[in-house]
């Protein structure tokens, strides 16, 4: 059965001090093209022969590019989702940080070194089964833990910054760290009902 997305909408008038809205809605619209074509591939899945194989078929192809594009459009909405705050980590997130990471700055030394080894994503996720917080590293949108909660996401995509830092993605990093708005990743732990998950692992 066919399923489609929209955009969501996201509160980005308040943006990240250094990251231009020129920037901003560029990669917007590249959220939105992914939209699109996740949308287009659904409708080529319904009319598709549902025959397969491994090394080729046409339903291989677009069954891959339907996870490429859901697992963009998953982070890149996690990413929008948390820009515009003040960078003030505090809350339930804060806790778990301090219980995984042993310190705030410990958890932000390790984010800045996933970020600068990463070629697209770094992500702090709750994973579901055991029950800990860590940064994960993803070259490619799917590349992905199962069951693993993307809680607060940095897009260090060139896309994401080359506009405004130029190849300096340390200032971008920096920039992006003061302006995280951490009640959205507790917002989005409320949710998701994992915090009592937690509690109970
Ligand atoms: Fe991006």
């Amino acid at each position: 059965m066919k399923t489609t997305k929209a955009p969501r909408e996201f509160a980005l008038e308040q943006l990240p001090e250094g990251i231009s809205r020129k920037n901003i809605d560029d990669h917007f619209s590249l959220y939105k093209g992914y939209i699109s074509k996740f949308n287009e591939i659904e409708e080529h899945l319904e009319r598709t022969a549902k025959s397969g194989n491994a090394s080729y078929s046409p339903y291989r192809a677009l069954k891959r590019e339907q996870l490429f594009t859901a697992d963009a459009i998953r982070l890149h909405e996690a990413y929008f989702d948390v820009l515009g705050g003040e960078g003030r980590c505090e809350g339930t997130i804060l806790e778990w940080i301090d219980m995984d990471f042993g310190s705030f700055e410990n958890w932000a030394d390790d984010l800045r070194a996933t970020a600068m080894s990463a070629r697209g994503w770094a992500v702090l996720a709750y994973d579901v089964v055991d029950g800990c917080v860590r940064n994960y590293l993803a070259d490619i949108h799917s590349d992905a833990v199962w069951a693993a909660q993307p809680l607060i996401v940095l897009d260090v995509y060139e896309h994401a910054y080359y506009m405004d830092f130029g190849p300096d993605r340390a200032a971008y990093i920096e920039s992006w760290l003061q302006n995280v708005n951490w009640e959205r990743a507790n917002a989005a732990i409320r949710r998701l009902s994992i915090e009592e998950a937690r509690k109970a692992a």
